[in-house]
């Protein structure tokens, strides 16, 4: 071999070193470590886990070439003693794939945004223990609804129907000053509890026959929230009739058929199926004429 040849094949050498030293090619080499330092971490998490638990979640994305169809991915997620769909959405997101889509704020049962169709029964993510579900556990959006992306739905028509029973306090009569409080009695408190526990989750309108069916009904959250006001005293006689005049319109409490599927999934226990029987009933004796 010739001395020019050596030479040569030093420079071509030192000029590929050079261009293994760009940015990009920094960023990338950055990438890899992170990516090999996540793989490690994740299978240290796997080994030190109780077991495994492989989740089968709803994929779609309108907007990306190639995952227009809905598919499901399956990951794979350490277990431990409490842990959650939500905590195991989680993990999937972080360790496997940061583009894997789905609601949440709260994490206590409160802002109602992570409602899932989990194991074929609407759940709250947050609320719903690992532990209780069988293997594979299977996460899809909350049936009935638009899917916007992966787990998120379009909840517009939900909260339209909300606020067709203009879900606010109306009374007749305003306490005196301005500090003063709108008391109510215990007994008339405890009547309405229960309905005022609704965090808009959507879960009992997905779970229902009829809402699927027809898109104009009301539904049962709607339902409960007229109930929330229409028997809450404070609002006097005139405001319960107009409440009243909401629920008994043709796409309204007359439309359910006690099948109680959505006081099967509300994760407040709100008895639904009997709040809207107590409208039905007011409604009767609304209407009822004495000659
Ligand atoms: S009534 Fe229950 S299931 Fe329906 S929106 Fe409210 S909290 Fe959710
Ligand atoms: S995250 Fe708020 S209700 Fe589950």
């Amino acid at each position: 071999m010739s001395t020019l040849e050596t030479t040569t094949e030093t420079e071509t050498e030192e000029v590929e070193q050079e261009r293994e030293e760009t940015p990009g090619d920094r960023r990338r080499e950055l990438k890899r470590e992170r990516a090999a330092e996540r793989e490690r971490r994740v299978e240290a998490e796997l080994d030190d886990a109780e077991n495994t638990r492989r989740l089968k979640v709803f994929r779609y994305d309108p907007e990306v070439e190639g995952k227009e169809e809905p598919r499901f991915d399956d990951f794979v997620v350490p277990y431990h003693k409490g842990m959650t769909i939500l905590d195991a959405l989680i993990y999937a997101r972080d360790q496997y794939d940061s583009s894997l889509t789905f609601r949440h704020s709260c994490r206590q049962a409160v802002c109602g945004s992570d409602a899932l169709f989990v194991n074929g029964r609407q759940r709250l993510g947050c609320k719903t223990q690992l532990g209780d579900l069988d293997d594979p556990i299977r996460i899809e959006p909350l049936p009935h609804q638009e899917v916007v992306k992966d787990l998120v739905v379009d909840m517009q028509h939900f909260y339209d129907q909300m606020h067709a029973v203009e879900p606010y306090f109306d009374p007749d009569d305003l306490p005196e000053g301005e500090l003063a409080e709108q008391r109510q009695t215990p007994e008339n408190r405890e009547y309405v509890k229960m309905a005022t526990r609704c965090i808009w989750c959507g879960a009992c309108m997905s779970s229902c026959n009829i809402a699927a069916g027809d898109n104009e009904y009301l539904g049962p959250a709607a339902i409960n929230k007229a109930y929330r006001f229409a028997m809450d005293e404070r609002e006097g006689e005139d405001r319960k009739q107009e409440r009243l005049r909401i629920i008994e319109q043709e796409h309204g409490v007359w439309r359910c058929q006690t099948q109680f599927s959505c006081t099967e999934v509300c994760p407040k226990d709100i008895p639904l199926t009997e709040h809207i029987q107590e409208l039905k009933r007011e409604s009767v004796k609304n209407n009822l004429k004495f000659w």
